[in-house]
């Protein structure tokens, strides 16, 4: 019975381009978990798509002078198109500034209400009496109570993660104007977070996979104590309340963007005409979902998106939240013009997608925060990919090519070398997948990458070049041996590196004219897939280009700003 399995990637916020951060902690490793679990024959659906709502985009709107949809749509496009340059296989990458999320948004809200888990309150709000409005969220800022960091949001701190009011924060001021708001009494709705303390409790203690970082700022939360959270907000940008009388408020941001799972797969599956569709994930007793995300999301995926789906009832809790920490561009002083980030599309100008995809994937973070650099990426490229990889794989194919005729030759009797080696790719598969599944995802790629240096050390000691010219036959079994090794690290590093995995695969499999249709390495499956004596091999092509050590300090002037 294949899995189900709903691959659920954070929703970003449209209010600027994507950088490696945003990329590196939660869509490398969601698409490398949904590839692996579409090759090995799982049913999987991994939806996304932008953030709209709220005052993260409606602030960027203010300061451009131009209405939110504007700043949304801009920015939508280019983070659809740098996802997909970066070969992220995304089943739907959607927004939420559509009728169906809406909807879906409405009848929760309505429902949770109707179940009594909603309560009306009046709360004190910050209130600009330059601009005669109530400034919630991220129009607001001041420091944090609990860690007495600077520049702490209405919402939360972005330094220690707590969830805070505006109330909390001291020395508060308007990031619209930077005049200092008066608190005014507002009405909103307010989600019982407590009413579910008992079943999240339950719900967690059982999480024993999860990462720590994970759980312990879930239990922690859990142990302070939940507390009713204002879930509706004085602002025009949003889905809309579903009281009468509540024309002028907006249902807060993440109540709603936390809902995009659901009507993202709901969207996803009618598009195929298969309206029932996310019910295989969402309420099938054996449906899993796996949420990626920074570690700044965590309690919104641990207490608020499970509280609203246990007030609904009948949906699925999520199997784990997969949250990293934060990657940092590292050995720069900060820089003001550049903000020391780098940008997605500005990088695919320059380089390929996959030695990032690599490089960010052996660099993930993990369990701590890491650092990008551009030594680092250079080095990754070119020691770990051409070097490695990318010339056992080059010279295996050129020298049977050159000697072979193009097909592959046959193998006879195999040695203890050639067996070891054929096991070592069976150990590899075993490593890679265990990894992939358990979230590991550093480890795998280290797996997989030793199967690449133990195939360059096996060539090396059996010298099939110098062979060749003395006894055809032993050279032909090592260049089987080693096609064989290449058809497998194909396979494992299929999910990190598609678009050189597929290219293995166009050499190997689809050279001859009865395999070129329709064959390509997700067919496959999780398996080395044999190479049969005597079927056409394709001329090699580079996989990965070499980087001159210049790139180094031409981009670390480019950070600087220089
Ligand atoms: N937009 C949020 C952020 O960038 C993430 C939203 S994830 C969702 O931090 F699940 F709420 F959509
Ligand atoms: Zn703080």
């Amino acid at each position: 019975m294949p899995r189900k399995i709903l691959v659920a990637v954070a929703w970003p916020y449209v209010n600027g381009e994507p950088h490696l951060g945003h990329i590196a902690g939660m869509v490398v490793p969601a698409d490398i978990f949904a590839r692996f679990h579409r090759i090995i024959g799982n049913e999987v659906a991994m939806v996304s798509g932008s953030d709209m709502h709220g005052t993260p985009t409606a602030l960027k709107a203010a300061e451009e002078g131009v209405a939110p949809e504007v700043v949304a749509m801009r920015y939508h496009e280019i983070w659809s198109k740098a996802l997909s340059d970066m070969s992220f296989a995304y089943d739907l990458y959607t927004h939420t500034h559509t009728d169906r999320h809406s909807e879906v948004v409405q009848e929760l809200f309505t429902t949770l209400r109707e179940k009594g888990h909603l309560v009306e309150a009046t709360q004190s709000m910050p209130f600009s009496e330059t601009e005669q409005r109530f400034l919630s969220d991220r129009f607001v800022e001041g420091t944090c109570p609990h860690c007495g960091h600077e520049s702490a949001r209405g919402d939360q701190c972005d330094n220690c993660n707590r969830t805070l009011d505006p109330i909390d924060l001291i020395n508060i001021r308007s990031k619209r104007d930077g005049s200092t708001p008066v608190f005014k009494d507002t009405t909103h709705q307010m989600l019982k977070l407590g009413d579910f303390q008992k079943q999240l409790e339950e719900w967690v203690t059982g999480k024993d996979e999860w990462r720590p970082n994970v759980r312990n700022q879930t239990l922690g939360m859990l142990r302070e104590g939940l507390h009713d959270r204002a879930i509706t907000r004085d602002i025009e940008w949003g889905v809309e309340v579903p009281i009468e009388g509540w024309e002028s408020k907006r249902i807060y941001v993440w109540f709603e963007a936390v809902l995009g799972y659901l009507s993202a797969a709901r969207a996803w599956g009618e598009q195929q005409g298969k309206p029932d569709e996310w019910k295989k994930f969402w309420v099938h007793p054996e449906g899993e979902s796996y949420y990626f995300q920074g570690k700044d999301n965590v309690s919104f995926h641990t207490i608020m998106l499970p509280s609203i789906l246990l007030g609904k009832g009948g949906l699925n809790l999520p199997t784990d939240v997969v949250a990293n920490e934060y990657l940092n561009i590292g050995g720069l002083e900060f820089s003001k013009s550049t903000g020391n980030a780098i940008w997605v599309t500005d990088f695919l100008s320059r380089y390929e997608a996959d030695p990032l995809r690599y490089y960010l994937a052996s660099i993930m973070p993990e369990t701590s925060d890491s650092e990008f650099t551009w030594e680092g990426f250079h080095a990754a490229n070119n020691n770990e990919l051409v070097a490695t990889f990318g010339n056992f794989v080059h010279r295996i194919i050129t020298i049977t090519t050159r000697n072979f005729g193009n097909a592959v030759p046959t193998p006879f009797e195999l040695d203890d070398d050639d067996k070891a080696v054929l096991e070592a790719c069976d150990l590899a598969l075993k490593e890679v997948s265990e990894a992939i599944d358990g979230r590991r995802f550093r480890d795998g790629l280290r797996a997989a990458m030793r199967l690449a240096r133990h195939g360059n050390q096996y060539v090396d000691s059996k010298e099939p070049w110098k062979v060749v010219k003395i006894d055809k036959e032993a050279a032909g079994t090592t260049l089987w041996v080693g096609l064989n090794i290449i058809s497998t690290l194909r396979t494992v590093f299929y999910p990190y590196l598609p678009t050189s995995a597929d290219k293995i695969h166009s050499m190997l499999f689809n050279a001859g004219a009865e395999t070129a249709e329709g064959s390509n390495t997700l067919a496959d499956g999780w398996k080395r897939r044999e190479i049969v004596p005597g079927t056409p091999i394709a001329k090699p092509e580079p996989l990965f280009r070499k980087l001159d050590v210049s790139i180094i300090e031409e981009e670390n002037n480019r950070l600087a700003g220089a």
